[in-house]
Formats: C-alpha cells, structure tokens, sequence
C-alpha cells in the first residue's frame, strides 16, 4: 500500500526511482510520480494508473531531466481523493520549490489545511499529504533549514506518516522521517537512498538503517545524518539486509503467484531447520521468550490478525486447543480493536501477519501490550514494526512474497503454529506421545508430498478451465479446513473477481442452500478424520439440489466418483495437518482459474499487499 523511494548520488535519478517503484509494484497502487531537482528546479512528473504510464511520460522528458541528481518517487493507493494524476504524489509547496512523497495518514489534515489556507497556501489536491508539504515549506520560510523545518512540522502532525522531502534551495538533499509507518535509508557509495520498503534498494545497496519513530535523516551523496525529535544527533545503526535481488524474480514462471506456490515445499523446509530434525527430538523453538513455568500455566491464548492470517490462527486455535489444551479465541483484528476486551498480562496474545505492517493488527497488538500481555508476533518481516512490539518473535522465513494473493507465507504460518503446538505440549505434557511423534514425522514427510501434488497439477487446471465461467461457488468444510474453505474462497475472490463464499459444511441447510442450483458449484473439502463422513452426508444434501460437485480429497474411495462430477485428489496427511496439503489445490485453482480469465493475477484490482490504514 502506497510506496516511496528516493535517491542522491550520480546515477540517472529517473531510472533509480522507477526501478525502485517497479519493485513495489506488488504492493498495490492506482497511479505514481517522481520529483526531481534539475537544473536547480524542482520537477514534477505524475501519471494515473499502471506504473509504465509515468516511465512513457519520464521517457519524454530525458532532455530536461538529465541534470537531475536528487529525486523523490512514489506509487500511491487512494486514501484521500481519487485515483488521478492531480492527487497522485509528490506534492508540492505553494511555490513549487519544495516537494514531498507520504506513506500513511494525517488524522488532522482538515484542520491544518484551513490554517494553511488562511496563510495563504493554495492547495491542488485533495491529499492528506499536500498539507505537508505546505506545512514544512512554512517552516522553511522562517528557519531557513530544511530538516528543522521537518522537525518543527513533525511535531504539528497527527497520525501515521513516512516522509521523503526535497527543496530545490537545499541541493542533494533528501530529508526522511517516519512515525508508525515504515522507512528505511539504503547505504550506497557516493549515493544514498531512502525507500517504504527493501526490494526498492536491493539492486544497488545491502546496508540499510532502519529509521525509528520521529527520526530524521538528512541524506546527501557522502553522507547520512541522523537526528531524533528533539535534534540531537544519533549514530546510525547500520545493518546488513537480508534479501537477494533474485528473491524479486519470477524465475521463469509466468506470474510470482505460481512460483510462490511452487516455493511452499522449500518454505516448509526452511522453517523445520533448526526447529525439528526428527521426530525423536523436541521441537526446539527458542523464539518464545516465556519461561517453561509460565508456559505450562498459561491459560488462555488470544490470536489477531487479517485476511490470510486470520485464516492460518483459525486453524492454529484448532491445533492448539486438541494438542495443549489451552483456550484459543481467534479475532480480526479490526473488529478486535474497538471492543472491551479483557486481554490481560495473564493472556498469551499472538499478532499473525505477513508484512508486518497491517494498521488493525499493530493496533490490536499495541493495545494488548499496554494491558500487559506478552506479545508473540507470527511475521515473514522481522524487520517490521509489529516485530519491534513482539516480547517473542516468529519469524517465518518464507522469503519475499511478491504476489498480493498470500500464499507461501500462509503455509509458513500454519508450520508456527504446529511448531508453537508441538512446544506446549511437549512442555506440558498435554498431549499423547506416540501421537507428537506421528504428527512430527507427518511434518517432516510434508514437503515431498506436497512436491508430488504440484507434479499433478493438470488436473487442477482442467478443473479450473470447466468452473471458470461460474459466477459463485462455495466451499464447504468442518472442523479445522473450515479455515482452509474460507482461505480458498479468499484465494479466488481475490485474484479471479469471482464471489465465493467459505461455510461450515453443517450450517449448509441452515441457509445457504437455498441458493443451489445446477449453476452453482459446491467444493467439499473432505479429508480423512474425525469429520469426513459428516462432510460425505452434506455434500449429499448439496447433491439432492442439483449443485455442481467437486471433491478435495485425500479419500482413495472411488464411490466419490459417483457424488461428484470431479475429484480433485491430494497425498493423505494426518487429519490435524490437513490443512497445510488442502490449501494448495485451492491456490492453484483460483490462480488457474484467474490466469484463464486473463486477470492481474500478481496485482489484483484494489488490493495492497500492506494494507497500513484502518
Ligand atoms: C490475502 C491477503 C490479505 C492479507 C491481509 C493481512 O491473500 O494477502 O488478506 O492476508 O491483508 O495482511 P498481513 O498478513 O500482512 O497482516
């Protein structure tokens, strides 16, 4: 969501600053733009829509660009105003000198806009962000020093920002901040960089600074300085950035949605090592900080997170609560936040999320950590700023996920939270033996089966070509792959734009199915366990009312052939591992079937990949 780059150094600034916005592409944006210094002026160059609209525009102007050597870039996802050229950033002071891009939100823009009109600024736009950068070219006017301009206007914003500024009176010269939004500087030779995010800098630098809140950061071309809010100088920490270019390559496939499904098996690997070698040995899982007495008398376990992640604790809760024996209540975060909760420091509170960054579950967290809770974060960004919340840190490690459709990090935080399971009850002592063991061998055997099913995908495909052209569907399931039907309807919706509904397969006749018809396909997923025949007789029921059947299953019964008009069949895993090997037909269903639709599949309309407003 929304995402900035900016440069100082000799290279050619456009190309820095669109190679650096094409990388955060996958966030999520509806239109971008640059502002350079060249020629001593500040330039501004903006395009609504896809990111190549702007490099067509900049390939125009290379004439007039070429002395450029300072720039500020920006894609933006719409929060305040539409998506058009005028509201896209930078924006600029009343005299057009000064320029910023921000990531975020200012609560109080309405009230500092009338100020600034009242002093006379003209405004363009109907941006939150316009008001900063009339804000600090006022402070600018009067101290005549761009990072105390920054400084003085920080401290009159309320809400989330990153900032990235420029002014063509101060040469080279880029000034950062941030305040609960992410923004890193990238450290280059004779050339700095500051960026939303890291893809946008891994091609030219590995060392990075990691702003924190109200920092500022004067960059020039030799050299970096930071300031905290009240102007003392601080030495920059300076780290080593964990990423490869090559993480940000689709490595042959046609989308980074495929290939990050293909990845699944290396994820799950990745996560076992160090964790779990075999089955005779304890799961070895150091990141949680909470002594083994505290542990064993925890009672209670309250999990938030969004979307995708939701989906991954829904089913954490069933995992923990069979293996542990510990209450697990599972919320969105969103809905989490403006309620009375009665989390406390005697609850365990998990935050799940992918980038870290999610505005509702950072809220949620910090919320829980102000009542005392300890805080355990499920991330793929330990870098992010609900990992500096976390009183124990998972990392996931999925690598980089480029595609906005959760994929890879799903199935990395559903192996947290078996690994998390597996360590509760082995400190607890909670569940069978013989059991944890079976279960450990199941995870270790995983990665080889799922590697068997993505040989076999044609399958899928074909099944993705015959359904494309339904307008609904619906996934039915019991027990923990109720999570997995909502996360496959989630996986379609998102990228194919087709409505599809998740639902516990016994709530079917209690409204839902009013609406089958010969239309409507029905996917049952039914693997081997406690509930399998229950979800047999309610895919029945479907079946009487004509819907269109399809089965997932790892059952080798071939009576299923009879039921459904296609079976969709996965390697048979423990019931409680299921959905780990359940998930992957469904991504791969909804990205054939999107694929086949001719759809956006990495980039799909209206998403972000971090979604940083409420
Ligand atoms: C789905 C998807 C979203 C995210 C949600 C939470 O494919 O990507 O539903 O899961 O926005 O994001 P994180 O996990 O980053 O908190």
């Amino acid at each position: 969501m929304c995402g900035i780059v900016g440069y100082t150094g000799k290279k050619n600034v456009t190309d820095i600053l669109t190679g650096g916005l094409s990388s955060l592409e996958y966030r999520g944006y509806d239109s971008s733009g640059v502002a350079v210094i060249a020629d001593g002026k500040t330039k501004v160059y903006k395009a609504e829509g896809k990111l190549q609209n702007l490099k067509d525009l900049l390939a125009t102007k290379q004439e007039e660009l070429k002395s450029a050597n300072v720039g500020i870039g920006h894609i933006r996802w719409a929060t305040h105003g539409i998506p058009n050229e005028i509201n896209a950033h930078p924006h600029t002071s009343t005299c057009g000198k000064l320029a910023v891009v921000h990531n975020g939100i200012i609560e109080n823009f309405k009230e500092l806009r009338e100020k600034l009109e009242a002093k006379g600024c003209v405004f363009k736009s109907e941006t939150d962000t316009e008001t900063v950068a009339h804000l600090v070219n006022l402070k600018y006017e009067e101290t005549k020093d761009l990072k105390e301009a920054v400084r003085l206007a920080s401290k009159e914003l309320d809400g989330a920002y990153a900032l990235c500024i420029i002014h063509e009176d101060v040469p080279n010269t880029i000034i950062a901040t941030r305040r609960n939004a992410p923004l890193l500087i990238g450290v280059g030779e004779d050339e700095n960089f500051a960026a939303s995010d890291v893809p946008a800098i891994i091609e030219h630098t590995k060392k990075a600074i990691y702003l924190d809140d109200n920092q500022i950061a004067v960059l020039k071309p030799n050299s970096i300085e930071l300031f905290d809010s009240n102007n003392n100088k601080i030495s920059p920490k300076v780290e080593l950035l964990p990423w490869e270019p090559i993480a940000l390559s689709k490595m042959g496939y046609k989308h980074f949605m495929i290939k990050e499904i293909h990845e699944q098996p290396d994820v799950i690997r990745n996560f076992l090592s160090g964790k779990l070698h075999s089955a005779n040995e304890p799961v070895k899982l150091d990141e949680v900080k909470l002594d083994k007495e505290k542990l064993k008398n925890l009672n209670r376990i309250q999990v938030v997170a969004c979307g995708t992640s939701l989906h991954a604790a829904m089913v954490g809760k069933y995992v923990i609560e069979e293996l542990c024996k510990i209450p697990v209540d599972v919320e969105a975060s969103s809905e989490y936040i403006y309620r009375t909760t009665v989390t406390d420091e005697h609850t365990l509170v998990i935050g799940v999320s992918q980038s870290g960054e999610t505005a509702d579950t950072l809220t949620a967290v910090k919320q829980s950590k102000a009542r005392g809770s300890h805080i355990l974060i499920i991330t793929n960004r330990p870098d992010s700023a609900m990992a500096r919340e976390a009183d124990s840190l998972i990392p996931v490690n999925a690598g980089i996920e480029v595609s906005v459709a959760a994929t890879k990090s799903y199935v990395a935080q559903l192996m947290a939270f078996y690994a998390l399971a597996l360590h509760l009850a082995e400190i607890k002592d909670s569940a069978d033996k013989d059991y944890i063991k079976t279960l450990k061998n199941e995870l270790l055997l995983l990665p080889q089966k799922i590697e068997l099913l993505l040989t076999k995908k044609e399958k899928i495909q074909k099944c993705a070509r015959m359904y494309s052209s339904s307008k609904n569907f619906i996934f039915i399931a019991r027990g923990m792959n109720y999570a997995t039907a909502l996360e496959g309807a989630l996986k379609l919706k998102e990228i194919s734009y087709i409505n599809a509904t998740g639902y516990p397969a016994g709530e079917l006749k209690h409204g839902p199915i009013a609406m089958l018809d010969e239309t409507l396909p029905v996917l049952s997923i039914m693997m081997n366990g406690k509930v399998y025949e229950k979800i047999l007789s309610n895919a029945q029921e479907a079946k009487a009312r004509n819907a269109r059947m399809i089965a997932l299953t790892d059952s080798l019964d071939e009576k299923l052939e009879d039921l459904f008009d296609y079976v969709l069949n996965v390697p048979h895993v423990n019931e409680i591992i299921s959905p780990i090997m359940a998930i992957i037909p469904l991504q791969l269903l909804a990205y054939y079937i999107a694929e086949f639709l001719g759809k956006d599949v990495d980039q799909p309309r209206n998403l972000a990949k971090s979604v940083t407003v409420e």
